[in-house]
């Protein structure tokens, strides 16, 4: 294990602390989300079912017998669990690096608490050093990549990659995110995008970070 997954761990190991037996929960995707997936598996806690936010962790959450159940099966749900790509002291996130950004906005929309799971290189005084995903239908790829340029962005289709939704990503670098909850709500109103990687409108509640010194649970920081 390298050491940043040595530090994913331990946050997605702190993480099954807060979840509540007989509940359900949902769950996020990407390397982080599988270390708590093999926690929560390991931990022994009876939950009710899970909310799966793609394929990659519906396949994980049946090897480890996490028994999955559709968001339209429950009413709400009281935890959310996911990692991200980079997060910034209001817990405002970019997120989507593996593709599932849309299904994780519903489910983090869903629950009462969103807890980030991450090691500490995620951790940003600013967001944008990663490109920001935004996932567009097929044939509207074109027509949004050049109204993001218009928007100041530099966008990449994302090759060889089709979301679970049948959607495509273009991956988008030089945005301005001074204000990310006003980018956010500006790509989301360009016909053809389907949603982005900002979570600004519903920020975590709660960031466990993995650090070299140890774990740390933070909340948002004015
Ligand atoms: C997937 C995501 C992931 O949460 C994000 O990419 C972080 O992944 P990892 O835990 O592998 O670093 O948003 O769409």
């Amino acid at each position: 294990m390298t050491s940043q997954d040595e530090l994913k761990c331990l946050a997605a190991r702190k993480a099954v602390e807060y979840v509540q037996e007989n509940e359900y929960l949902g769950i996020g995707t990407g390397s982080t989300v599988k270390f708590f997936i093999e926690a929560l598996a390991e931990s022994g806690l009876r939950i009710k079912g899970a909310v799966s936010t793609s394929v990659q962790t519906s396949e994980l959450m049946k090897k480890c017998g996490i028994h999955e159940v559709a968001l339209n099966e429950v009413n709400g749900l009281p935890l959310y669990v996911d990692g991200a790509d980079e997060v910034n002291h209001l817990l405002q996130m970019i997120k989507g690096g593996g593709g599932a950004l849309l299904n994780e906005k519903i489910v983090a929309s869903a629950s009462k608490q969103f807890i980030c799971i991450a090691d500490e290189s995620k951790y940003v005084s600013r967001l944008g050093h990663v490109p920001l995903p935004v996932e567009v239908t097929p044939n509207a790829r074109s027509l949004v990549a050049r109204r993001l340029l218009k928007l100041g962005g530099d966008p990449n289709l994302r090759l060889g990659f089709t979301t679970d939704h049948g959607n495509l990503i273009l991956d988008v670098n030089n945005l301005n995110l001074n204000e990310p909850i006003k980018m956010e709500n500006a790509i989301n109103n360009l016909p053809g995008v389907v949603d982005n990687g900002l979570f600004t409108n519903r920020p975590a509640d709660l960031l466990i970070l993995g650090c070299a010194d140890g774990v740390k649970v933070l909340t948002a920081q004015s």
